[in-house]
């Protein structure tokens, strides 16, 4: 284990949920990577777990009330909301999240988070519905808007027997998104807007399914055929559209990035796995098609390992795959208002923007030049040219892939119609 937040001082703050007890043991994880947790539970979390457990574990006393006499001698909750480097919430339930979206300072927990201006990593934990529902979509897309991280939550089975997101993130993730959190330092997005941002909530209540990274398309069970892909600019999209206050659906191909915070995550591997995902996820207001799906896939695929045998090797046959992108745009009920997709090309990316975007039946085209020198592909960096199907071509600068998301995401916002 790396001590990598090796005298980090962090306030904890617990919300009132069931999840409630997995923060102990988040505790003791950032307690092994060197951090300094100073627990502080809600009167809700402490119908889960007690004070003395969170103290105990944390080696620091635990705050709880607001008109504790005793703390507001000793500390205050001013301090306290100064006196960290970071602020993680965990579980953050919808009633914290209503509360720091609206800057209620009810209680010692929302005072803090009010009178803050340190990094605050949320990792919110509630029912599904009560995670779904618009309220709480809204909340989120506020809290994003004034720079507040966050980390899940997870799909899985949860306390009420239902099934989908809104279980805490695990206390390891949360643990490697406080550290990504502070090794960005500044407080992330800040409390105005970035240039290019789309306002917060411009996505409220829309729905947004975005495709990101390669396929692999198995050859044998050890071998297939993929691409370069990062996934960079797919899960750029699917953050900034949840950060605009989108309810998001990204699915993604196999990749070594993190899952983007707040959206609704499908992992497939294959060109058809990833049309049957983003049919079910279908209805959508905008559909992004951003993943570099593998044309073809062998036509055979072997059950065991190929062997070498010494004769010339069997030739690879390939057969083609669906083409997600114009399976979509074609539809002709339940077609997202604004389809969107993206051509990676190597020369003539222009002329061939333009035949693509009447051959696929897509609303905007983001062509982008992956020729090996530009480095885009596997890249952090992206010029992009937006092709409408009117034949206009606007061409950006160079820019990082987050910022490209950022852009679209606001470009795709001011397309809607209300
Ligand atoms: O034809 P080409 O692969 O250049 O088209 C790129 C666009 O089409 C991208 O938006 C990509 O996500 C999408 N696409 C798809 N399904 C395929 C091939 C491409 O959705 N089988």
């Amino acid at each position: 284990m790396t001590r990598s937040l090796e005298n980090r001082r962090i306030l904890l703050v617990i919300g009132g949920g069931i999840a409630a007890y997995k923060s102990l043991d988040l505790i003791r994880r950032l307690r092994e990577r060197g951090a300094q947790v100073r627990p502080l539970l809600t009167r809700g979390a402490q119908e889960f777990v007690t004070p003395l457990a969170a103290a105990a574990l944390a080696g620091a006393r635990a705050h709880t009330d607001l008109f504790d006499r005793a703390d507001e001698a000793e500390i205050g909750h001013i301090k306290l909301a100064r006196d960290a480097d970071a602020i993680v919430v965990a579980p953050a339930t919808a009633s914290l999240m209503a509360r720091m979206a609206t800057g209620e300072a009810s209680d010692l927990a929302a005072t803090v988070l009010l009178a803050t201006t340190l990094p605050i990593l949320i990792a919110p934990a509630m029912n599904v519905r009560m995670w779904q529902h618009p309220a709480t979509r809204r909340n989120l897309a506020t809290l994003l808007g004034d720079g507040v991280r966050v980390v899940g939550p997870n799909d899985g089975a949860m306390a009420e027997a239902e099934f989908g997101p809104g279980r805490l993130a695990e206390p390891n993730e949360i643990a490697a998104a406080l550290e990504a959190m502070l090794a960005g330092g500044e407080r992330p997005g800040g409390f105005g807007f970035l240039a290019g941002r789309a306002p917060a909530g411009a996505l409220a209540g829309r729905r947004v399914l975005v495709t990101s990274g390669p396929t692999h398309e198995p050859i044998d069970p050890v071998r297939y055929l993929a691409n370069r892909s990062s996934g960079r600019q797919g899960h750029a999209i699917a953050a900034a559209a949840a950060a605009a206050g989108a309810d998001v659906t990204l699915v993604s191909g196999p990749v070594s990035i993190p899952d983007p915070a707040g959206v609704r995550m499908i992992h497939v591997e294959t060109a058809r796995a990833m049309l049957v995902a983003v049919e079910e996820a279908l209805p959508a207001d905008i559909a992004v098609f951003t993943a570099a799906v593998g044309d073809w896939r062998p036509a055979e695929v072997g059950q065991n390992k190929i062997k070498k045998d010494g004769s010339e090797p069997a030739p690879l046959r390939l057969v083609e795959n669906p083409d997600i992108l114009a399976t979509v745009a074609g539809r002709s009920s339940g077609r997202p208002t604004l389809v969107v997709g993206f051509a990676a090309e190597t020369d003539d990316v222009l002329a061939n923007a333009l035949k693509k975007i009447a051959r696929k039946g897509c609303d905007l085209l983001v062509a982008n030049d992956v020729s090996a020198s530009g480095g885009v592909m596997g890249g952090l960096e992206n010029t992009v040219h937006l092709v409408s199907r009117d034949g206009s071509v606007e061409t950006w600068p160079t820019l990082d892939k987050d910022e490209v998301g950022r852009r679209l995401v606001a470009r795709f916002a001011a397309l809607l119609p209300v």
